[in-house]
């Protein structure tokens, strides 16, 4: 089944050695702050000269770059929704990012992919709701057939709680 192909884990997705890493960027592309100003920083300022051709990404779409000094070869940028209560289409647009981010993964042919747990800090978005949609996202993914090549997929919290959450996810789908 998919999930055995999750692993949830604690660290800094700027040292995650995979193929890609996944970004929670916002929809300028032009860096900011959380895991976004972390993985500009770690893959120097050629990431930001490379965005900026990219004319921005829409929220929940999803745009690739090089990894430049990262290990991961690439960088796939995802601009999630912005929390407001739960009744604006939130949870479709953070399903895309996740959705969207791994089909471009696929696209490169990444056999290994990190992600951060998106829209759960400055976007606001609740943890608890986020974690479900996240791991729905990716059953979704492979239930699409193209992830054949995706042999791990890494959450990265950056701290217990988020770990927590997600971790409770990944048991309850397990069963
Ligand atoms: N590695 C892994 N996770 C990290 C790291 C890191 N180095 N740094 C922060 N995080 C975690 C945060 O603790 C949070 O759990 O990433 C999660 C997402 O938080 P944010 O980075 O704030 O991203 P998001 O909530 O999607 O908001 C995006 O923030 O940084 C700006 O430019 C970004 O405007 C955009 C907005």
């Amino acid at each position: 089944m998919f999930w055995d192909k999750i692993e949830i884990i604690i660290g800094d997705i700027t040292e995650q050695k995979v193929d890609v890493i996944v970004n929670a960027a916002n929809t300028s592309l032009l860096g900011g702050g959380g895991v976004d100003g972390a993985i500009h920083r770690a893959a120097g300022p050629q990431l930001l000269e490379e965005c900026r051709g990219l004319s921005g990404c829409k929220t929940g779409e999803a745009k690739t770059t090089k990894g430049y000094n990262l290990y991961a070869k690439y960088v796939v940028h995802t601009a999630g929704p912005v929390w407001q209560g739960g009744c604006s289409g939130e949870s479709g647009l953070l399903r895309n990012s996740y959705v969207n981010s791994l089909k471009e993964a696929a696209k490169v042919g990444a056999k290994s992919i990190a992600f951060p747990s998106i829209s759960t800090g400055v976007y606001g978005y609740p943890l608890k709701k986020a974690s479900k949609v996240a791991l729905g996202a990716i059953g979704e993914f492979f239930d699409l057939g193209v992830g054949n090549n995706i042999e791990k997929i890494y959450i990265v919290c950056f701290d217990d709680n988020t770990y927590k959450h997600y971790m409770e996810g990944l048991l309850q789908l397990k069963g």
